[in-house]
């Protein structure tokens, strides 16, 4: 059986996921039975980084969506529309999702999962949270029996790289900003990282995941790095403490007057004061992680590179051969761990 991609976007991650489609292609088994079919732009004439088959790059996202041989639409190109009608359109005609888009799933999240279940179709997102750091699935299988209390995340890489270079060398908060742009780790408005958006975007998935139900993300508050200044930084620094911009989901003891069954939960996303003990202190970069503490397995850290093509495309692509794989469980080798990318590490010694 041959697996079909139609990607929408070949800007950071999209790029990277090609490329690493393709540098793995041959080397591992699932993969060499991807094709990627189309892949769709805005700009055409802009030149690109990766080489393509012939008449695989369009700009015609429907044509990609309705196209009958496409399985699996890996949506990258961000942003709210026409990615939201893209990814219903694709389900509706029973194609399979891959997305790195966590604005899209933060908001419309109920609405693409049920129109998923009806079609009978799977919606991966491990990119949307973290980059290259494996936290959706961990969460929602391996951690699935705790009961979980709060998540703590640095989960924004721009606002992490920006203070930290704030932090060790002075640096301006404007230069930086231009740096990530650079790097390609900010959101093509990078508003929504400086602002505290893109993380409140993420703590939502995350404690919808962690805490079941649907969050709001207007329950969410959020607030940016704009105010923090250099001075700020130097002083926290003197009293012993970095300023890191933290996402938190927390549980709330219920009040006695008004006791529930399900605890009020604590969405919020601001700078904070964190001791330089603490776990999240020494997180810098473009580095992210996520925290979770919950019973019985008391804490958890997953810790990673938080943006950035690599990283990124790491999870994309994860997500892709992981899909590929539930397609085929007839005939999926039933001990994934045994199937490795690099199969030239990889030789299992008798
Ligand atoms: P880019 O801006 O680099 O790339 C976007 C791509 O989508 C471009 O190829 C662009 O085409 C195409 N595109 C955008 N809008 C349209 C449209 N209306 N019609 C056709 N093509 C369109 O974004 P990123 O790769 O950085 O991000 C993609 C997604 O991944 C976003 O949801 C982002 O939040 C998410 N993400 C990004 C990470 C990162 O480190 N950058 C990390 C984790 C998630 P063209 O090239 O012609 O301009
Ligand atoms: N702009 C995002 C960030 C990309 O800096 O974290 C990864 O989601």
């Amino acid at each position: 059986m041959g697996v079909k991609l139609g990607i929408l976007g070949l800007g950071t991650v999209g790029t990277g996921t090609v490329q690493l489609l393709q540098d793995l292609n041959g080397r591992h088994p699932l993969l060499r039975e991807i094709e990627i079919h189309r892949v769709g732009v805005r700009s055409p004439q802009l030149p690109r980084a990766v080489e393509l088959a012939k008449n695989v790059l369009s700009t015609d996202l429907e044509a990609i969506v309705n196209d009958p041989a496409v399985d699996i639409v890996v949506e990258l190109i961000g942003g709210l529309e026409p990615a939201r009608s893209l990814i219903l359109k694709a389900i509706e005609n029973g194609k399979h999702i891959v997305t790195a888009n966590k604005a899209a799933i933060a908001r419309f999240g109920d609405e693409i999962f049920t129109a998923a279940n009806k079609a009978g179709v799977y919606v991966m997102l491990e990119a949307a949270v973290g980059g290259g750091i494996p936290v959706i699935q961990p969460l929602k299988q391996s951690l699935s029996v705790n009961r979980i209390h709060t998540v703590t995340g640095i989960v924004n890489g721009t606002t992490n790289y920006i203070l930290t270079r704030m932090q060790t060398e002075g640096s301006n908060f404007s230069d930086v900003l231009a740096d990530a742009q650079k790097l390609g780790y900010a959101e093509a408005d990078p508003t929504a990282d400086v602002d505290g958006l893109d993380a409140a975007d993420k703590i939502a998935i995350l404690a919808s995941l962690a805490f079941g139900g649907r969050i709001k993300l207007q329950d969410v508050y959020s607030e940016g790095i704009r105010q923090v200044s250099k001075t700020d930084i130097a002083y926290a620094e003197k009293l012993g403490f970095v300023i890191k911009l933290l996402a938190i989901a927390k549980t709330l003891t219920p009040s006695p007057s008004s006791p529930s069954s399900t605890p009020p939960l604590s969405l919020r996303v601001h700078p904070t004061l964190l001791p330089k003990e603490h776990p999240l202190a020494s997180i810098n970069g473009v580095y992210n992680a996520i925290l979770v503490e919950g019973e019985p397995l008391k804490q958890v850290m997953f810790f990673g590179p938080g943006a950035g093509a690599g990283a990124t495309a790491s999870a994309v692509s994860s997500d892709i051969l992981n899909l590929v794989a539930a397609l085929k469980t007839s005939t999926a080798n039933p001990n994934p761990l045994l199937s490795c990318a690099h199969q030239d590490y990889c030789q299992i010694v008798p």
